[in-house]
């Protein structure tokens, strides 16, 4: 946790953004897997820490914006409870810890709900995405999950998104150690990595790695042959030689704060003349990231630079073919790379994902745009100074999609479907690192980044 006045001062400015009535912030609750008590690893809900600190459950803050006074709601923990779960700090110290001097029980909550309302205030939220949440505030304020969504506070979404979208030193630091941590997790992979070795072993490897760093992954770790498939969640596969292994992993620190690399190394320890290529397309595309990524541009035009070199280099190889520029303006390359560039990254490994992904990576002046491919770009808008935003492009040989844009003939004058179909053994290269945006340019964030060049891969797997 940060001292008090981190949150203290976090608070009041989220208070002076907004224009009236009160912030209601649910805390996470902890969730069973398959009863009641055998729970899931608890994370707290990441606007929660960023305003309060705390990283238990049950917990539920107001914020009061006319006051500028904040409330934890929350129950102290009865004998039964210490008896099986060990002793806390009472709510009250709890609170002070993160300069909160006025704290309740639980069951307050419904009265000072029912004050803001007898008084005609408006009860700020935002979009509720686990149950336990959607359910208070439909006990709370009578609205129906299905109904949230449109009920919840764009005015709190922007204050909340124009506070956490620029990192502050102090997290920077947190994501530094989650890089340590996730570069770590590949360093492990690129070792273990061999023919016959099981795919789940190594998964098995990375995650415990994450959790000996104090937290846990930031998301489900991928790691398979099939790096084709986007999330591939599964890790079934048995490492064969002449493959290629797609790692896409990272870790959380205690408090939270993300890495996500992913790194594409060659099961036999060298690549192959194909790999090679298809490798080095992706990383010259990752490494024109760095050259042009500054406060001022938007990373949808970083976005639209890299589909323009990744079409150039896949034209050198014979797989593309026509204008350029037009050919980028079609979405022709998002055949191979059907994905955005990047995402923002803090507490959350998609940072504020939950807030809805148009407000966290659009404005009026940059929108979404509805082609297949960019239409996944989580993120389009201006950099700022202090962004933390991962650098991922991608190149995959997916067959269904190769088979349904050959039948349909989609940008067909811009792709070489005869050669494209000598790849469909291929899988997929997807190369990530995470970037700061700084005052003048960009930065890859982790001391000890895995490595990422051809030639060391090799090197380290070779050791
Ligand atoms: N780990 C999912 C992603 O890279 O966005
Ligand atoms: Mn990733
Ligand atoms: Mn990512």
């Amino acid at each position: 946790m940060f001292e008090a006045a981190v949150y203290k001062s976090r608070r009041k400015v989220l208070a002076s953004k907004m224009n009236s009535g009160i912030i209601l912030l649910p805390g996470n609750t902890e969730v069973g897997m398959n009863y009641h008590d055998n729970i899931y690893k608890f994370r707290q809900d990441s606007t929660f820490l960023y305003y309060f600190g705390l990283n238990l459950a049950d917990f539920v803050a107001v914020i009061d914006v006319d006051s500028n006074e904040s409330m934890l709601f929350a129950d102290d923990l009865s004998m039964d409870d210490v008896v099986w779960t060990g002793p806390q700090p009472s709510v009250k110290e709890l609170g002070a810890s993160v300069g909160v001097s006025k704290t309740a029980p639980l069951s307050s909550l419904y009265k000072v709900i029912r004050d803001a309302e007898s008084h005609g205030r408006s009860i700020h939220f935002v979009p509720a995405y686990r149950g336990d949440a959607k359910i208070l505030i439909n006990d709370l304020l009578g609205v129906a999950p299905s109904e949230q969504k449109s009920y919840a506070s764009l005015e709190l979404v922007h204050a909340i998104v124009s506070m956490r979208s620029s990192k502050e030193p102090r997290e920077i630091e947190e994501i530094e150690k989650a890089c340590a941590i996730g570069s770590e997790m590949h360093r492990t992979a690129m070792k273990m990595c061999k023919p016959g070795v099981k795919e789940q072993t190594i998964a098995g490897m990375l995650d415990g790695i994450a959790l000996q760093g104090g937290g846990q992954v930031s998301f489900p770790t991928i790691l398979s042959q099939h790096g084709e498939t986007m999330h591939n969640p599964y890790h079934k596969g048995i490492l064969t030689a002449g493959r290629l292994m797609l790692t896409d992993a990272g870790a959380e620190t205690e408090m939270n704060y993300c890495s996500d690399f992913t790194r594409t190394i060659p099961v036999s320890g060298k690549y192959d003349s194909r790999q090679r290529d298809i490798y080095q397309a992706v990383l010259d595309c990752h490494n024109l990231v760095p050259t042009i990524a500054k406060p001022g541009v938007t990373w949808l035009s970083v976005h639209l630079a890299v589909s323009k070199l990744m079409t150039e280099r896949l034209q050198d190889l014979g797989l593309m073919k026509g204008n350029v520029e037009d050919s980028v303006a079609s979405g022709a390359h998002a055949l191979f790379f059907p994905h955005g560039l990047g995402h923002m990254m803090g507490i959350d490994v998609h940072d504020m994902e939950n807030l809805g992904q148009v407000h966290v990576g659009y404005d009026e002046v940059t929108r979404p745009i509805d082609q297949f491919g960019t239409n996944a770009l989580r993120m389009g808008r201006n950099l700022e100074e202090g962004f933390v935003i991962t650098d991922e492009p991608g190149c995959y040989f997916i067959p269904e999609l190769v088979a349904q844009w050959k039948a349909n003939e989609t940008n067909a004058e811009y792709l070489n479907f005869d050669k494209i179909e000598t790849f469909l053994d291929f899988g997929g290269v997807r190369i990530e690192d995470d970037v700061l945006i700084t005052s003048d340019g960009c930065r890859f964030l982790g001391a000890d980044r895995a490595p990422v060049e051809i030639d060391d891969i090799e090197a380290f797997m070779a050791k």
